[in-house]
């Protein structure tokens, strides 16, 4: 796809408050020009119960130190729920779509109020206080966002763990965040199948002492155990509970939550973002990008799990009074016709989800689409991972007719909000270009060595000054989060992104170059997948890389070498498959394992990673120099055996 191929807005894309390219490009420069004016503006569209009169201290050099509207005292919830009582009090605030067709539920703002303060009561009740750290581990039930809710009402400080993640990794992140609470279901649903949450948990309790308090959402009925001494069901709980608790004042550099996010070493780092600026910057780009209306139905189809559901299904739409669509199934189930069903079912207006979900619909072909109408359809977003523009096209051309823009979305769990994207109405887009900055957001592309690229070019991308979304800090661990993000280029911000920008000033993101894969949209660490390897008893070691693949993106490959003696069996192989998604989750399944009798390496035992994905991607043409390697030999032995042709 060439840069020339330029789409622009559809004519019948109707704009109320949308600006055209040359409002952009004025307000985008005062942004960054004088962010302190910009931000004190924007800043207003939170309610503050004492405002702000400092608006940006940050600070990308020695020790990092990041505060936006740092005297401002406010609270989440009240942002989110109670500000809206007066005028939109009945209101639908969440729409929930059960994995069944057959169920959904309509919750008013009014309930959401009186749901999560009698949740925040029970919290209360059993201990939990400000600052105290909560871990959440749901399916996309309501449960979940009055979890989240309940905790910033409090000052609590949530912790979400994707429904998919292992017993293993759930006992990573509670003993990281030290909580002592855990809300979670007896099971979960997801494409008719069972997810065994309690089950997991029990498992990852025996590790956590320290958690006093279970809180079991009954979502099946199915059969779980039971520990009295500990477990409490969450509907006994809430019966008895008063709806009145007052929202705790909490300083705009307070935390509100932590997530986890894979790395390219170590084990998952706890991302902190904290109330102010986070909620403003959520706020805003929903408000901007999403262009969202009174009135309208706005529908994202991540994972709570996930820092798109905390952005983009909880804080950014309820901040803004919207009807967001929380929904439990999967894309194809009962078959690949689910989404646009549920499109017109709820007569959704903004539709956002992964280039990964657009690929898989796109190969069942056009007749589940065309059993729906998607007349409502205005605006598509896209998010997770590039987008190719063979699914771009198909986005836009069959499921939104040609009439509905593509927002393609670019940021992070680190960056709390969308850093580059289309404002639909304002600019053309290009498939597969997430195209400009947000405002305030300044991108710059840097070569190896750290220095600035203009102009048309390509290479490392980097952000050169900080925005109210960005996290703080690693849970924890400051040191790893000046090492990670700020070493590589000092005093610039590194996304471990690559970029090109073309010679329209449009940004075209060209994926990760550190060791993290996109699988699916799920950002996974190839270290956490090695270590996870390794630790199986046959295994002597393990490098994974991820290599193309035509509906995940990515897929995962791994190279194992067996301790001496084991014969390779594909009775092994499967069951090193299922030894990884016990460890890490079924995410993290790999897709294809290649026995490896040597890995290549350097004379100073580097694992030539570069070479293994070449094979990986059945690229071996181009290796490139492998005079380097103590063994130039093992890779010829690899090649000869690859499993991806
Ligand atoms: O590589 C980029 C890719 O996803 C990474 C961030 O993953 P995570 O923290 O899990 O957050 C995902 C949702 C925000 C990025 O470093 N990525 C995300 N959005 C895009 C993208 N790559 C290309 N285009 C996008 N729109």
């Amino acid at each position: 796809m060439s840069d020339q191929s330029l789409f622009p807005v559809p004519p019948g894309f109707a704009g109320s408050k949308t600006i055209d390219a040359a409002a952009y490009e004025r307000l985008y420069r005062r942004s960054v020009e004088e962010p302190d004016a910009f931000w004190a503006e924007q800043g207003k569209i939170v309610d503050w119960i004492k405002p702000f009169t400092k608006v940006k201290n940050t600070q990308f050099t020695g020790d990092v130190s990041i505060k936006w509207f740092e005297d401002g005292v406010l609270n989440a919830s009240a942002n989110c729920i109670d500000r809206h009582l007066a005028t939109r009090g009945d209101q639908t605030a969440i729409i929930w779509e059960g994995d069944d067709p057959a169920q959904s539920r309509h919750i008013t703002y009014r309930e959401l109020h009186e749901q999560v303060s009698k949740l925040a009561n029970v919290l209360k009740a059993r201990g939990v206080k400000k600052g105290d750290r909560v871990t959440i581990y749901l399916p996309m039930i309501p449960e979940a966002a009055f979890a989240m809710l309940a905790c910033a009402r409090l000052g609590a400080i949530h912790s979400v763990v994707f429904g998919g993640f292992s017993p293993d990794s759930l006992v990573g992140r509670i003993q990281d965040a030290s909580s002592t609470v855990l809300i979670t279901a007896d099971e979960g649903v997801r494409g008719g199948r069972k997810v065994p949450l309690k089950a997991n948990a029990d498992v990852a309790l025996k590790s956590c002492p320290e958690v006093s308090t279970v809180l079991v959402v009954r979502r099946t009925g199915g059969q779980i155990a039971w520990d009295a001494s500990r477990d409490v069901w969450y509907h006994e709980a809430l019966a008895t509970a008063s709806a009145d608790c007052p929202p705790e004042p909490m300083g705009a550099e307070d935390p509100l939550f932590i997530l986890y996010t894979s790395g390219s070493t170590g084990k998952p780092k706890g991302v902190l973002h904290t109330t102010g600026g986070y909620l403003v910057y959520a706020a805003l780009t929903h408000r901007e990008i999403f262009d969202y209306r009174d009135g309208e139905v706005y529908w994202c189809t991540a994972d709570v799990g996930w820092v798109t559901g905390h952005s983009y299904i909880l804080y950014g739409p309820l901040a803004n009074g919207a009807t967001t669509l929380m929904f439990e199934g999967v894309p194809n189930y009962p078959d690949a016709a689910r989404f646009w069903q549920v499109v017109d079912k709820h007569k959704v207006s903004i539709f956002y989800t992964a280039p990964t979900a657009i690929r898989a619909l796109m190969r069942e072909g056009l007749e589940p689409l065309e059993r729906t109408s998607r007349q409502s359809l205005r605006l598509l977003g896209s998010v997770g991972e590039p987008i190719n523009p063979e699914a771009w096209l198909w986005y836009h051309e069959h499921v939104g007719a040609g009439r509905c823009p593509i927002v393609d979305t670019w940021w992070q769990t680190e960056t709390g909000g969308i850093l580059i994207s289309p404002l639909p109405g304002a600019i053309s887009t290009k498939p597969g270009s997430a195209t400009k900055p947000f405002f305030g957001v300044k991108p710059v592309i840097v070569d190896a060595e750290g220095k600035e690229l203009t102009g048309a070019t390509e290479g490392n991308l980097c952000i050169a000054d900080s925005w109210p979304g960005q996290m703080r800090t690693i849970f924890r661990d400051h040191p790893r989060f000046v090492e990670t993000y700020f070493s590589m280029y000092p005093a610039r911000y590194f996304t471990g992104d690559g970029c090109r920008r073309d010679e329209d000033g449009y940004y075209w993101i060209t994926g990760r170059v550190d060791d993290v894969i996109n699988v699916a949209g799920h950002r996974l660490g190839t270290a956490e997948i090695e270590s996870a390897l390794v630790a199986h008893e046959m295994v002597a070691e393990a490098a994974v890389v991820g290599y193309p693949h035509d509906v995940k993106g990515q897929g995962i490959y791994a190279y194992v070498t067996l301790m001496t003696g084991v014969e390779p069996t594909e009775e092994l192989r499967k069951e090193l498959v299922a030894w990884v998604r016990r460890e890490i989750g079924p995410i993290a399944s790999p897709d294809l394992i290649q026995w490896a009798p040597g890995l290549p390496k350097t004379r100073s035992g580097k694992i030539m990673r570069r070479i293994l994905r070449k094979i990986a991607a059945n690229e071996q043409g181009s290796l490139g120099d492998t005079s380097t390697l103590a063994d130039p030999a093992v890779v010829d032995g690899l090649i000869e055996n690859r499993m991806n042709r």
